[in-house]
């Protein structure tokens, strides 16, 4: 059975210059069929909010929301490396809180690590779950949970101001002990300098090329139920939703004309079984006694 990549590996990969592919999943059949794809860290992202539950952004998600799908991911993908999101705030009420979350999704969820989205004000709760044994990846750029105060998914880091304290916050989080990045819609430019400004791998979304590695989300790549927005960072490699729609509207045709089920897909009774059960069972037209 394949092994997952250890911390060290991933952290090894940026110094080879090994590209790393992460993708999200949310379940046993996702899990299952991006690790028989080869990627390199699997993702239950809080965009689960999103992309499986239905909601308008990613706050309604629970910490057991994430939990449980953790738990489906990692019975799908034993022989990959697993990080879960920690939703909106279950990080943001000190140390001890965070790490009392972070124990839930490692315990319970069955995750290798966590991923966390903000800049130097986690540099504590990170050397909390660092000190624990808790591996942490930092998310920078446009941070999901912030929709409100940011105002909007827009690109983040255009101006100098914003992306000098994007650069300060890569670098606060590698020294509070992070091993890789998330760069959300950053800018070309400050994803390549902050990627050469630190030493642990940077993970980009809608970040462009220079970052060490990529992530994407699983009902993205796939355009499954996910095409209300479109979104410019993403390449579609399947249509695997109108393929789903197409095969269900032909489903419903069939059942409606009366063309499924046909005669292969029933159950006849065998011989035997049919003229035993003709002289003793009422069911199949015998006489009863
Ligand atoms: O929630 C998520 O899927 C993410 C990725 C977009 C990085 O955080």
């Amino acid at each position: 059975m394949r092994q997952a990549l250890t911390i060290p590996k991933i952290k090894a990969m940026k110094a080879a210059g090994k590209p790393i592919a992460m993708l999200t999943a949310y379940d046993y059949p996702s899990a299952m069929l991006a690790e028989e794809a080869g990627v390199d860290m699997i993702l239950i992202g809080d965009s689960l909010g999103n992309v499986v539950l239905g909601y308008e952004t990613t706050l309604p998600v629970t910490l057991d929301d994430m939990i449980y799908h953790t738990r489906a991911v990692v019975r799908g993908a034993p022989g990959t490396m697993i990080v879960t999101d920690m939703p909106f705030a279950t990080y943001r009420l000190g140390p001890e809180e965070t790490l009392r979350n972070a124990a839930r999704i490692m315990r319970e969820g069955g995750a290798h690590a966590v991923k966390m989205e903000g800049g130097a004000d986690l540099a504590e709760e990170i050397r909390r779950l660092t000190s624990a044994g808790i591996p942490v990846i930092g998310h920078l750029g446009l941070t999901p949970q912030s929709v409100h105060q940011i105002g909007g998914y827009k690109v983040q880091g255009k101006d100098r101001w914003e992306a000098e304290r994007l650069l300060e916050d890569a670098k606060a989080l590698e020294q509070a002990g992070v091993f890789a990045i998330v760069l959300e819609l950053v800018t070309e430019p400050l994803a390549a300098a902050v990627t050469k400004s630190v030493r642990v791998p940077t993970i980009g979304i809608g970040a462009g090329q220079s970052c060490d590695g990529q992530v994407l989300v699983y009902h993205d790549l796939i355009r499954y139920g996910s095409g209300i927005r479109d979104k410019r960072f993403v390449k579609t490699y399947a249509n695997v939703g109108e393929t789903i729609r197409t095969a269900i509207s032909e489903y419903v045709n069939d059942v409606k004309t009366r063309s499924f089920p046909e005669d292969k897909h029933g159950f006849p009774l065998d011989d035997e079984l049919t003229k035993a059960s003709a002289s003793s069972s009422r069911l199949y037209g015998g006489e009863t006694k």
